[in-house]
């Protein structure tokens, strides 16, 4: 690493109204460590996050689902029951005490879930059947890995009920402490499947083109977000390029850098566009935040 470089990684960047020390900001990462079935933080995942706290550092917790609908994974955490607020709210102490910043990843796993998890069928934009038929996509389960549950789609009218998952879970994280959110948008996940055009095929105010359901969804949902919670921030799904993964081209990605536009290339969990076009996101309503190592800075932020 060149001594510019090391110079700039450890010098301060302004998040909003947080100020960190550094630039080595943690990822989230699932690690499938809540206690099973409910859950619940574990300790296990109280010393993980400790030790990884540094001094004016950032760390995005793990995917975390916002209602038991949500959950994609049998052992991943959640923020939808006082009890995950009270077992998050040791966690989130425990990491300000040494003296870093703490975002949860708020989640909705959509159709890439199994019945057993989240006790009731999964949902998500359009039907594909071939989905629940592909024998290379499996989710943790009480069973172990199995193929995950057909699915069905979202009424219309049951949007509004998820946005309300999302705007409660962000109360939860400001109950638990969380100095922030970030709002899963990627990986085929919820969000990502109604931002793809191969998983979304609605004909209501949600379908038609992605940019339109990028317009309604996302700035609607954003909106309930920002009275509730402090900086909130949204992993699109743009990944850099990996081996059989397309790569951004350089016009999505200035778009990207410029906040406005997200090129949503990746092919995570069958969501992909077949279509690729910058999906409008509201010019200066986003900072910018996160570089991803060997990036600029990707993912546009809100801060309130
Ligand atoms: C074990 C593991 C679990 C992950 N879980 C999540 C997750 O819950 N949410 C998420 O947005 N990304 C998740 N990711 C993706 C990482 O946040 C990150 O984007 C990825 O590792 C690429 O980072 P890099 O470009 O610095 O290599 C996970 C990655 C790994 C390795």
């Amino acid at each position: 690493m060149g001594t510019n470089v090391q110079k700039k990684l450890f010098t301060p960047v302004q998040i909003g109204p947080i100020t960190l020390k550094h630039r080595v900001v943690m990822p989230p990462m699932s690690r499938l460590r809540a206690q099973p079935g409910t859950g619940i933080p574990s300790d296990l995942q109280l010393e993980y996050y400790t030790q990884r706290a540094s001094d004016g550092g950032l760390i995005v917790t793990e995917a975390t689902a916002i209602a038991a609908s949500a959950r994609g994974y049998y052992h991943a955490p959640g923020l939808h029951a006082d009890d995950h607020v009270a077992a998050w709210k040791r966690i989130t102490d425990a990491v300000h005490a040494k003296g870093a910043y703490f975002f949860t990843q708020l989640w909705h796993a959509g159709r890439t879930t199994h019945v057993s998890i989240t006790g009731s069928q999964p949902v998500t934009a359009s039907v594909d059947p071939a989905y629940w038929a592909d024998p290379s996509i499996v989710v943790d389960t009480p069973d172990g890995f199995r193929q995950t549950s057909p699915h069905r789609a979202l009424e219309t009218a049951e949007i509004a009920g998820v946005l309300e998952q999302y705007r409660a879970a962000a109360q939860n994280a400001k109950k638990a402490g969380f100095d922030g959110v970030e709002l899963m948008a990627a990986n085929g996940h919820l969000m990502d499947q109604f931002l793809q055009d191969n998983t979304n095929k609605r004909t209501d105010q949600y379908g038609g083109t992605v940019e339109n359901a990028a317009r309604r969804a996302l700035p609607s949902a954003s909106s309930h977000w920002r009275s509730q919670t402090r900086p909130e921030r949204l992993r699109f799904p743009c990944r850099r390029a990996q081996a059989g993964r397309p790569r951004c081209s350089a016009e999505n990605l200035k778009a990207r850098r410029a906040g406005s536009a997200t090129c949503a290339c990746s092919a995570a969990r069958r969501a992909r566009r077949e279509r690729p076009v910058p999906i409008p996101l509201p010019r200066n309503r986003f900072g910018l935040t996160a570089c991803r190592r060997g990036e600029r800075p990707a993912y546009p932020v809100r801060c309130s």
